[in-house]
């Protein structure tokens, strides 16, 4: 297999706005980022992925573009952002970009001249459409609550919109359009020197050539306009254009947000012969726990489903494609509140017992910032309380005119799926605002942060944090744990994740119980012999005969010669 450095890195997310305030206003910033960059080498990461630094009016954060070669106001100047890449690289840290090219914000001057007319330069930048019998040109929901379609009086059509009407989708079809988008990749590539781009929504970007109705639900709900939207008739060619164009003229780290893709779209995109991205953030996995209302339900883990859908991963990208590895994003609760257990004498050995099972498998490892430290969702109390677009809109449509869920459900819900739980500040020390910052932070600091903080677990040598560093650096010491095959064990097993690793005659054997129940280890694994001496990390001190509650335990043996 062709060895890559994005094969072998590990890459950690950064949330600017919730990272490090570094002139007090409550608002993380390029600056503050800087100042924690020994942190991140520290810990062992090779790469940071930096969500959206770039101008915008904040409807989603970042995720609403108005100029792409500009650094927002709230997080410093194109100085910061150079100081910023020049103090990674020096440390050895490479700089990957978030790249939002669906769409971007209605702020933006291609927008602002797009709806003025239909005969101007910028009149096919976007997606517009006469009315149909007076109304939107299709049922379709946009995935931030209300219809994908949008009034524009000035222009007097609608035009089309995947997430917030503030986020106008761009038009791909229009050859200038992509050229403008390849023109600022080349920029931020020779100008700026970044060393790869996280491609938002990439798979939403070829429409369908028709726009038809689907069907509503029995509840009323409509349908998402994404269904319609993703792996779209061009996309392949336009992601093969994008590599000719940019892609292929430097070493980058590529990796596409891919919502509504199985294996099959992940071949196409990851190949290696394909010449389109080098991997790509599947949903699946993150769907385990997900039903007919999307992510907002309760709905428990089933393991024997989680296990099949990462293993399917595995295994159908194995020697052809490449897979990204994550429990934790921006767009996600705390991986410890969700799958673990926050009890306390649970917390941090579930912590743990997470991050082995996910950073043993075959793939580049993402660590969200906080992830390291185990940080834990956020209890919300009110509507009010939240900034997040997304769980604005899903209130309104859950609660507000639904009637689904009454208002102690969606709190409920929210707090153990919304986007907010991953973006409350970075809990740094156990001084006020967590360190975070001196002013008032922009969403509030989660309370858990006097135990739960950097400060004191970078010396610990038990911590969370701890346990991270020592699985990357095992990623950099052995070579199977980032080309070796993959098997699943016991798939049907409601308790234990288990599976093995083989590369050159080695085997490594990871096996992780995901319940607080003891259990004896299955005839099937006994019979490979795992022994004390062979233990490559365990999240427990000593070792023992059984799986103890939430344990994590990886051993390094000859594999067995009969190909077992
Ligand atoms: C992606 C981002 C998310 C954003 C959306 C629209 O899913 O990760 O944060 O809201 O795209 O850009
Ligand atoms: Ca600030």
């Amino acid at each position: 297999m062709d060895r890559k450095w994005w094969k072998e890195a590990v890459v950690y997310e950064i949330y600017p706005r919730s990272f490090m305030d570094s002139n007090g206003d409550g608002i993380g910033d390029l600056k503050g980022v800087t100042s924690r960059l020994d942190y991140i080498k520290d810990l062992g990461a090779d790469c940071i992925w930096l969500c959206p630094v770039y101008s915008s009016p904040n409807v989603d954060n970042g995720y609403d573009i108005a100029d792409y070669r500009q650094i927002m106001a709230d997080f410093g100047t194109m100085a910061d952002f150079d100081e910023l890449i020049g103090q990674a690289h020096a440390r050895g840290i490479r700089i990957v970009m978030d790249l939002v090219v669906n769409h971007s914000s209605d702020q933006h001057v291609w927008f602002q001249e797009s709806r003025k007319g239909r005969d101007n330069p910028y009149s096919d930048y976007y997606i517009w459409r006469d009315p149909v019998d007076g109304h939107e040109p299709t049922n379709w929901m946009c995935c931030f609550g209300g219809p994908a379609w949008t009034w524009d009086a000035q222009r007097g059509q609608y035009y089309f919109h995947e997430f917030a009407a503030a986020q106008p989708d761009l038009n791909w079809e229009n050859p200038k359009v992509r050229e403008e988008v390849y023109d600022m990749m080349n920029w931020w590539c020779s100008e700026k020197g970044v060393d790869g781009f996280r491609m938002d929504v990439i798979t939403l970007i070829s429409k369908p050539e028709t726009f038809e109705d689907g069907p509503v639900s029995a509840e009323g709900l409509r349908p998402d306009a994404g269904q319609y939207t993703c792996n779209g008739p061009k996309i392949h060619d336009y992601l093969r254009e994008m590599h000719r164009e940019v892609l292929s003229r430097y070493d980058l780290l590529t990796v596409g947000e891919a919502s509504g893709s199985g294996v099959e779209d992940a071949l196409l995109y990851t190949g290696f012969d394909r010449g389109e991205l080098g991997m790509c953030f599947t949903f699946e996995h993150m769907d385990c726990d997900a039903d007919e209302h999307g992510k907002w339900t309760m709905k428990p883990l089933y393991l024997p489903n989680l296990k099949r859908v990462m293993s399917r991963w595995e295994t159908g990208l194995e020697g052809r494609g490449w897979n990204s590895l994550y429990w934790d994003n921006h767009d996600q609760p705390r991986i410890v509140s969700r799958w673990g257990n926050t009890a306390p004498q649970w917390w941090a050995l579930s912590a743990k017992m997470l991050a082995t099972c996910l950073h043993m498998m075959q793939g580049t490892p993402y660590i969200y910032q906080g992830e390291e430290i185990g940080m834990v969702s956020f209890n919300w109390q009110s509507l009010q309380e939240m900034n997040d677009v997304e769980e604005h809109a899903a209130w309104e449509t859950y609660v507000d005119q639904a009637h689904i869920y009454t208002e102690e459900e969606m709190l409920a819900i929210i707090s153990r799926k919304g986007r907010d739980n991953a973006r409350t500040p970075m809990q740094w020390d156990t001084s006020p605002q967590a360190g975070f910052t001196t002013g008032t932070p922009w969403l509030p600091v989660n309370p858990s942060y006097k135990t739960i903080n950097a400060a004191a677990q970078i010396h610990d040598p038990d911590s969370i944090y701890s346990y991270y560093k020592q699985l990357i650096a095992l990623r950099k010491a052995h070579e199977i744990i980032i080309y070796g095959d993959y098997r699943l064990l016991e798939p049907e097993d409601e308790d234990l994740f288990i599976y093995t690793r083989r590369y050159e005659g080695q085997q490594l054997l990871v096996i992780c119980n995901f319940s607080d129940r003891t259990r004896t280890l299955p005839d099937s694994v006994r019979a490979l012999g795992p022994a004390p001496e062979q233990i490559l990390i365990s999240n427990y001190r000593e070792a023992a005969e059984e799986i103890r509650p939430y344990e994590a335990v990886v051993y390094k043996q000859a594999a067995p010669a009969d190909g077992r």
